[in-house]
């Protein structure tokens, strides 16, 4: 049932280059895009298709989107793939879910890493399968040179217990109080040393966060498409990152 997705993450498979001619050069893209990979469901419906196929769909989706990222200048993408809440799916709906990561990580690392692409995970580990959790582990030790385009995967993630575990972990070290401050807390953070988000993307129409990124998204811009992610393509992203360089960041600051 699964072998549908073996080859779903290649990129040798990939569309041509576009010519980027069709896409003036951004002045100034997002470093860093996080995106709510939203409407996998409600594409398989409207497409006459099981959600399985839906979540398929997005998968290679997210194969394309990631080579559009290095076309545009974005560094480093986040991608929101299985939250802490995902868990309340059907079991059937979690395995595939989980099956996907698995195939992604057993048959993708050499185009991963032949692609520049430097993996990393946001989540808990440990309430994964052990030989998944295993695997994850071994992708990011294998494509830890990538230096084209740092691709984080939030995969049993979710924002509060992020924010749980980094409070654990002060504790565990016995940092005072009086040395906690936000540059602090960030280091505790699943994102560590990374840059906070510049931009979020959310397909399939939802206004909420859904528990991504809570801490590191206080000052993100947002992107909103009724779009279902499946159907998310380069046109739009490059909407989305046009969009963005037009917005004031202000950061709480005078207007002018
Ligand atoms: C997003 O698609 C993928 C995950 C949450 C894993 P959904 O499965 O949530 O799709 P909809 O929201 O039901 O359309
Ligand atoms: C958010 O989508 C989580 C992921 C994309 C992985 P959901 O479909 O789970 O979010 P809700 O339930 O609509 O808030
Ligand atoms: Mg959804």
């Amino acid at each position: 049932m699964f072998d549908a997705f073996k080859s779903s993450f290649n990129f040798s498979k990939s569309e041509p280059k576009v010519d980027l001619g069709e896409y003036p050069l951004l002045d100034h893209p997002p470093h860093h895009v996080g995106i709510i990979m939203d409407g996998n469901g409600r594409w398989a419906t409207a497409n006459g298709k099981t959600r399985f196929q839906g979540h398929q769909a997005g998968t290679e989706n997210l194969r394309r989107v990631m080579e559009h990222s290095t076309d545009f200048g974005v560094k480093m993408l986040t991608i929101y793939a299985f939250s802490t809440e995902n868990w309340k799916r059907p079991p059937l709906e979690v395995r595939g879910l989980m099956k996907i990561l698995e195939n992604v990580v057993d048959n993708e690392l050499e185009n991963l890493k032949r692609n520049g692409v430097q993996l990393r995970h946001l989540g808990q580990l440990d309430k994964l399968e052990p030989v998944l959790a295993k695997k994850i582990l071994y992708a990011i030790d294998f494509t830890k040179e990538g230096q084209k385009l740092v691709l984080n995967i939030a995969f049993n993630y979710g924002g509060r217990s992020e924010i749980i575990q980094a409070i654990k972990r002060l504790m565990l070290d016995k940092i005072p109080p009086e040395a906690v401050t936000e540059e602090l807390l960030s280091h505790y953070m699943y994102t560590a040393d990374s840059p906070d988000p510049d931009l979020i993307i959310r397909t399939s129409g939802e206004f909420r966060t859904s528990n991504f990124m809570i801490w590191q998204a206080a000052y993100a811009e947002y992107y909103i498409t009724p779009t279902y992610w499946p159907d998310f393509g380069k046109a739009e992203y490059y909407q989305a990152l046009a969009d963005y360089c037009k917005r004031d960041r202000r950061y709480g600051g005078r207007n002018g």
